[in-house]
This record gives C-alpha cells, structure tokens and sequence, in this order.
C-alpha cells in the first residue's frame, strides 16, 4: 500500500522513499530527466537518468529514491515541495499511457465540455477538480458533524416513487411488474420529509439526490443535484432560519470562507422586489467579489399564490407551505387569494437562490385548501395528494424545514461560473451522461417485458 504522499516527502530530508503517482512533466536535459511526480496532494520534482528516457507524462510510476534538500537557489516558491528533490535509485512504470486525448495539467476551461465530460476520469486529474471535490467532501462532513451534534437523524427516501410537484418534469421509470405503470424519480423528497414528521423524528436531514427534467443552465444541473434536505417539527420560520444561518456560519468560519455580515440580513419579497429587482441578488461590492466574499441574505414574505395564463391560481414555491398564520382564515375561506404571504424563506447567495424552505401546511383543511385554490377536483387532490392529505388527518405535528443546494453553495464557495465544476460526473447540456452513453436504446426483449412500444 502507498503509505506516503507527495506533500509529505518535504519531511523526509534524508530518507529513502517510495514514491506512486503520475508522471506530470518531464524535462530532458541529455544525461538527466527530471520528471515532476504527481498525486492527489502535489507534485515533487525526481531527477533520473537513463532508466527515465522512456518515460511520458501520465504514465503511472513506483520511484524508490533519497529526499534532498535542494541548494537555495534552486528553491522553486511557487511549489508546496520546492525545498527538495528526490534522486531517483529505481524506477518501475505500473502503466504505461496512450497520448492523452485531452491536457490535464491546464485549468480545462479552455476545452471543450463535451470533451471533458467525455473523459471526465481524465479531466477530474487537474489539481483544480481534485480541489473542488476535496471541498465537497469536506464542506458534507461538516454539515454532517453540525446536524448530528444538534440531534437530527440523517435517513434515506425512496429514488423510485411518485411525482412530487417542484416545478420541473419528471423523469418516469417504467414497471416491470406492473407493465403500463411508472415510477417516478423524484424531484425532491419533500413529501416524504413530512411523512417522517408524522412519523415521530422530529429532526431529519439527507444529502439528497434530486432528480429534475429541465433545462440547464450555468446555475442549474440537468438531470440530478443535490440537497441538503431538513425538517423539523414544532418549529416557527424564525427557528428554521436559524438554525440553518449557525450552521452557514459555523461550517464556513471552520472552512475559513470569509462572509460579508451576520447575522444575514432578511428582505422582505416587496422589498427585495422594489431594491434589486429581482428575489435574488448580489450585496457584493466589487472588491468583495474579487475576494470571493459570500454574501448571503434572506427573502421572506412572498405572495403564496400566482396568476395561470389561464386565469387560475398556482403556488409561487411549493404548494405544502402554510400561508404567515394571519392569512390562514382567507385560505381555508379561499378569498383575498392574491393577498395571502406564505412562510416561505429562500436564502441567497452571492446572486443565486442557494435555498428554499417553509412551515408547511400540517392541517389536512389546509392542505386540501391550496388545490382547491389551484383548481384541482375532488378526485384529483385524492388521487395526487389523498396520502398526504390523509396522512396530516392522524395527528401530524407542526412542521417546517429547508433544502439548500449544495452544488450552488460550492459554486459560490470555488468562485465557478458553473455548478458542473464541482460535480464529480454531470451531464452534459444535452441530457447525456458524462462517460457513459445514457441515454441509451433498450434491446426489444426489455421493451416487450415492459409492455413498452417505441412509436417512431
Ligand atoms: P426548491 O425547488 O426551491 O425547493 O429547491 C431547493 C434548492 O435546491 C437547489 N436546486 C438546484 N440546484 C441545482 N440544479 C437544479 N436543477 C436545482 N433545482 C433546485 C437550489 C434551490 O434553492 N422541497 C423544497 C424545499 C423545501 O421546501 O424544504 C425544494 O425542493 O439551491
């Protein structure tokens, strides 16, 4: 097994050393070849003679050699192991490469996306989506080790299911033993969230995978993303807000991510609306951007309803909200509908919507309310919602929660124009998977299996 990293060669002045990793470059200057040897932690330079002629960038390489001190002179700063070198005794090649089809040693925005999505395996070698993926990893432990300290329980909710209304489309799975039936893959486990409430947990969360049909943009992933998803019972707005604003806090001071002011300042959507023109913003000052400070800030008080072109009524975020207590009599009477202010609270971030969450409707009058307002029949709020309105009749507790993005946040935190940087495999713009070729055709057999017709 590898027992050292590259970094931690600078320790062993002295010493005799293994060293694995990727040839990053080489320099050949007749009777020496100095290689840099790279892995996830850095890169160290080894100098060879002969038995490195042969040798080509990214090849994979076993080095046994002596760590030296390098004269002052020859001192690179610019490098984490520029005090020393290692003087190469033996050498073995573990895998020889082809030319690679892509560079890995650049910052890759220069290359075509496609292409780096092609080999993503490739392009995640560059030190820059090594980092962002470390941060990932880290910035999840971290909400972790905030959550459980609080008391929540992280549990799991089903991938196959049924539609839950986001927004976005859904993607359909077909059932092989129920041929003509689907499932759906859901777009957020908010249903299930609130089934876990009546279920007595009281403090749930997942790092949710969620899985939408809409068109990408630099902010939006197609296909799937991920959540922090929370909830809680008896709580007010005021508690959720909180709790998720200490931990923000509390997460970014430990990753020593500079934020621009706390506690975050809280906009109503009248106000935002009247200030920035627009329910997200950027507070930012351009010496704070170029800093890469995080600005977050709080939206409150949206109207719980919109106009339809049709001249109907929908919800402006998620149709389980509670409406602000003082409008909960026009609701359940179904008046005044342009008037009613949910308790919906988005957190912003640096000019994206970095969360969404509400205290959710936890009477079934309440619930049932809200599609009648959308002008849903009888049989449809039962066919669609009958479990949830049924559910919230055996004594549901009030409730509330929140779901953060995780891949915005990282956007935010990395300073990168687009949240397909700090995910490991996205898709591409077009809806196809990175490396693999999903999607794909399926063999007739499965299709008939499924009771599946393709119409050309
Ligand atoms: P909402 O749909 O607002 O709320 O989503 C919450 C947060 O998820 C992130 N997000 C996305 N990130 C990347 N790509 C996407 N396509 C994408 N869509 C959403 C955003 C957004 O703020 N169930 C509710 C939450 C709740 O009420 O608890 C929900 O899903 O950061």
């Amino acid at each position: 097994m590898k027992t050292l990293y590259i970094e931690q060669t600078i320790e062993k002045v002295g010493k005799e050393i293994e060293l694995f990793g990727w040839v990053d470059s080489k320099r050949d200057h007749k009777n020496i070849v100095f290689i840099d040897v790279r892995d996830r932690t850095g890169t160290v330079q080894v100098v060879g003679g002969e038995n490195f002629k042969n040798l080509s960038t990214e090849d994979v390489v076993w080095i046994k050699g002596l760590v030296k001190k390098r004269p002052d002179k020859l001192v690179n700063p610019k490098l984490k192991t520029g005090t020393i070198e290692i003087e190469a005794k033996e050498i073995k090649i573990l895998n020889k490469t082809k030319p690679l089809p892509l560079p890995v040693n650049t910052d890759g925005l220069e290359i075509d996306e496609e292409v780096r999505l092609k080999y993503r395996y490739l392009d995640l070698r560059r030190p820059r989506m090594y980092k962002n993926l470390a941060l990932r990893s880290k910035f999840i432990d971290l909400i972790r080790q905030y959550l459980f300290k609080e008391g929540f329980l992280e549990i799991e909710t089903p991938i196959l299911s049924e539609t839950t209304p986001e927004g976005a489309r859904d993607f359909i799975v077909p059932s092989r033993l129920q041929p003509g039936k689907f499932y759906a893959l859901p777009q957020s486990p908010q249903q299930y969230k609130q089934l876990l409430m009546i279920a007595g947990i009281e403090k749930y969360f997942q790092i949710a995978r969620c899985f939408r049909d809409e068109d990408p943009r630099a902010d939006r992933a197609y296909g799937e993303f991920t959540q922090l998803d929370l909830e809680m019972s008896f709580v007010k707005r005021e508690d959720v807000m909180s709790l998720i604003e200490s931990m923000v806090i509390n997460v970014y001071e430990k990753l020593k991510i500079p934020l621009k002011q706390k506690p975050f300042p809280v906009f109503t959507y009248q106000e935002a609306m009247k200030k920035f023109g627009a329910d997200k913003f950027d507070l930012r000052t351009e010496e704070e951007k170029k800093k890469n400070i995080q600005a977050f800030a709080w939206v409150i008080d949206f109207p719980f309803f919109e106009k339809t072109q049709e001249g109907g009524w929908t919800f402006t975020h998620n149709p389980f909200s509670a409406p602000k207590p003082e409008f909960m009599k026009d609701l359940l009477e179904k008046k005044n509908i342009g008037n009613i202010l949910t308790t919906q609270y988005d957190l912003v971030c640096n000019g994206y919507e970095v969360g969404g969450g509400s205290i959710r409707n936890h009477t079934p009058e309440g619930l049932k309310a809200v599609f009648e307002i959308m002008g849903l029949s009888n049989e449809e709020i039962d066919l669609k919602f009958g479990h949830m309105i049924e559910a919230l009749s055996y004594g549901a507790p009030p409730h509330g929660g929140i779901a953060p993005g995780i891949d915005r946040l990282l956007t935010c935190i990395t300073g990168e124009k687009n949240l397909r940087e700090v995910i490991a495999m996205p898709m591409t713009s077009g809806g196809k998977t990175a490396i693999m070729k999903a999607p794909s055709a399926v063999k007739e057999e499965k299709l008939k299996e499924l009771g599946i017709k393709i119409l050309k």
